[in-house]
């Protein structure tokens, strides 16, 4: 039976990839900016999330990380974020993102302030979140290990390991091999953006040089078949994003985008939202999106909602019991 939008909706999800600062809609940005003196690009909330290519789109991202500056601030938007995936996807679980250092606030101090917004929406609406503190690969080296140095001596069992993003043309993983080496002895879980639009080999180095066991995108080794052998031996997870992909790839047609690719190829690809309203979406839209142009069945649908327990940093037996409430979905709808 195919999978409709509702279903899609209605099944029961776990996000890998999804940025707290990205997931703040538009009007709220504008009013932490206005609360915060913070200045904007545009205060009109039609108009904010334009861009047209990746360093555009950073560029406004930033400007909406400078407008959150509370431990209060970061407690609403982790609380709301949390609300719309409830109410729009049926998240039950979410990794959320954030990068420490496009603030000016203490890492502590922020971090508490995303603790507090996750465990009240954990009570509202049963939806656990955890955080994984990214690396801007913009920013330096140094800057990169001071940011793990400080999630190790602060530590919050919330927080599971350590990302890398913003342009993977500006900060190659060989940069950033101490601040990974440093995370990992720490045992914190390891994951980086590689291979969004091109630089296929980021995806390889990633894995090799930076010890990561999950890519957020990596849509860029379908273009190498010894890539995908590679990827595939190494048991790496593909965190993807179906809409930001059909973004930062224009003109291509949603079922010849490589994440589309990736899934017919049978990868571990797990579905996320990246950055919800920034793209114009949501975790259950992305699921649609996916299963409508992949012409899923219920049980595919099924399928790719458990690749992402699979994928995620929750321990086995939180895995399991979620595994099972998603394919419980399959006998009761
Ligand atoms: N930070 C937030 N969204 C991102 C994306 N799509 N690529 C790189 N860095 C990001
Ligand atoms: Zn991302």
């Amino acid at each position: 039976m195919r999978a409709d939008a509702d279903f899609l909706r209605s099944i029961p999800k776990v996000e890998l990839h999804c940025h707290l600062e990205g997931a703040v809609p538009a009007t709220t940005a504008i009013a932490l900016a206005c609360k915060n003196g913070i200045i904007l690009p545009t205060y009109d909330p039609e108009l904010l999330y334009t861009f047209a290519d990746l360093p555009e789109f950073l560029t406004v991202y930033r400007a909406v990380c400078a407008s959150m500056v509370t431990a209060r601030d970061f407690a609403e938007i982790a609380y709301a974020a949390q609300e719309e995936g409830v109410r729009t996807g049926n998240l039950r679980y979410r990794e959320l993102f954030v990068n420490p250092t496009n603030h000016h606030v203490p890492y502590p101090e922020m971090l508490e302030g995303i603790i507090d917004g996750l465990r009240c929406a954990e009570e509202d609406f049963g939806v656990v979140g955890r955080v994984i503190p990214a690396i801007n690969r913009e920013q330096s080296p140094s800057m990169a290990r001071e940011l793990v140095e400080a999630v190790i001596e602060y530590r919050r069992d919330e927080v599971l390991g350590i990302g890398l993003d913003h342009n993977d043309a500006l900060g190659p993983p060989e940069l950033f091999v101490d601040a990974f080496q440093v995370a990992a002895n720490a045992g914190l879980r390891r994951t980086a953006h590689a291979g969004e639009i091109d630089q296929r080999d980021q995806v390889i180095d990633s894995i090799e040089l930076l010890g990561c066991e999950r890519i957020d995108h990596g849509y860029a080794v379908m273009s190498d078949p010894v890539a995908v052998e590679f990827v595939r031996d190494a048991g790496t997870h593909f965190a993807g994003c179906w809409s930001s992909c059909a973004w930062f790839h224009p003109g291509l047609p949603q079922h010849s985008l490589p994440i589309a690719a990736m899934l017919r190829a049978g990868l571990p690809v797990s579905i996320n939202s990246d950055d919800p309203p920034m793209f114009g979406t949501g975790i259950g839209n992305e699921y649609v999106l996916a299963g409508k142009t992949l012409g899923w069945t219920r049980a595919q649908a099924i399928q790719a909602a458990v690749a992402a327990v699979d994928g995620s940093w929750m321990d086995a037996s939180d895995k399991a019991a979620l595994r099972r409430e998603i394919e419980d979905v399959m006998h009761t709808a």
